[in-house]
């Protein structure tokens, strides 16, 4: 069965998002509207179909995509308000709550609210999604096949850990980004040439997440594999834990947790 979808806002995320949906099936018929002065060659290149407003989308989609900032998600909401039906939302805008998009309707349509990441934009996504109470089966079922085609981890959590997820996947490539440029800093300190640096960590950073996963062993296991006595690793790691470096960690992640529950209020 063929499903339309249309997307309010065809931006960074949103192009990662339609290009996977194009390559996972055929059965996606795919539309968008976006005000940027892009947007007929981004329709071209994507091989969408343009809509020349966000209401003449909603009126021909199925599927409601919203892919717009979380600044712009009101003035958007309000434009489309008369023209909603009972369509499905799916909505990825960071900190906008399934409550706050069912009142600024002023309807309780079916909303699905998802939390991405940037590797979507490569094809390696991971997210958390939660789902509105007016969702059936089978729109659930669709739902999630659009979610699989973009993140390669997915879980459905209750909506109140949506900010667990922005603060872990969500914030997460940045916290990595961080580690990343201490990382390089530091080797160009020893004269190191910080091209192949970044290559090298990347591929590291890479390496570790696949080991992560396809081991399925805890972290500090795969940890102490790397740390012999007396060795290298085994240095780096006590300075780490001297200067608590855990700690430090924890609590930028509980700074951006308790940041990700004011901003959905
Ligand atoms: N990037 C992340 O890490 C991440 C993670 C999770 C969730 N998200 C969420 O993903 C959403 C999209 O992010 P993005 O990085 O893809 O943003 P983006 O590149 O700015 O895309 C948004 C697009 O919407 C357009 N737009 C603005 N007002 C509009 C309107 N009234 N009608 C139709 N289109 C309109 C924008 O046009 P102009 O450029 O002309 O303004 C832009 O092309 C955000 O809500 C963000 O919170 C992002």
């Amino acid at each position: 069965m063929m499903i339309k979808i249309g997307f309010i806002g065809v931006g960074n995320m949103a192009k990662a998002i339609i290009q996977s949906l194009k390559n996972s099936s055929n059965n996606f018929i795919i539309g968008g509207f976006d005000i940027n002065k892009n947007f007929k060659n981004t329709c071209k290149n994507l091989k969408i179909k343009q809509y020349s407003s966000n209401s003449e989308l909603v009126k021909s989609s199925d599927t409601i995509f919203l892919s717009v900032k979380p600044q712009q998600v009101s003035d958007v909401l309000s434009e489309i308000k008369q023209v909603i039906k009972n369509q499905m939302l799916i909505s990825i805008a960071a900190g906008v709550s399934i409550g706050k998009i069912q009142k600024l309707l002023g309807k309780k349509i079916p909303v699905i609210r998802v939390m991405p990441n940037t590797p979507v934009l490569v094809g390696e996504g991971a997210c958390g999604y939660s789902f509105s109470k007016e969702l059936n089966v089978r729109q659930k079922k669709i739902a999630e096949k659009i979610i699989k085609s973009f993140c390669k981890i997915y879980f459905c959590v209750k909506e109140a850990d949506i900010d667990v997820i922005t603060s872990l996947s969500g914030s997460g490539p940045a916290y990595f980004f961080y580690i990343i440029e201490a990382m390089i800093e530091q080797t160009k300190a020893f004269g190191f040439d910080e091209t192949k640096a970044k290559m090298l960590i990347a591929q590291t950073l890479t390496g570790a997440g696949k080991l992560l996963l396809t081991t399925g062993e805890e972290p500090s296991i795969l940890r102490q594999r790397v740390t012999s006595k007396g060795g290298t690793t085994e240095a780096a790691l006590k300075i780490f834990e001297k200067n608590r470096l855990k700690e430090i960690i924890k609590k930028g992640i509980s700074a951006a947790y308790k940041r990700a529950k004011e901003l959905s209020r």
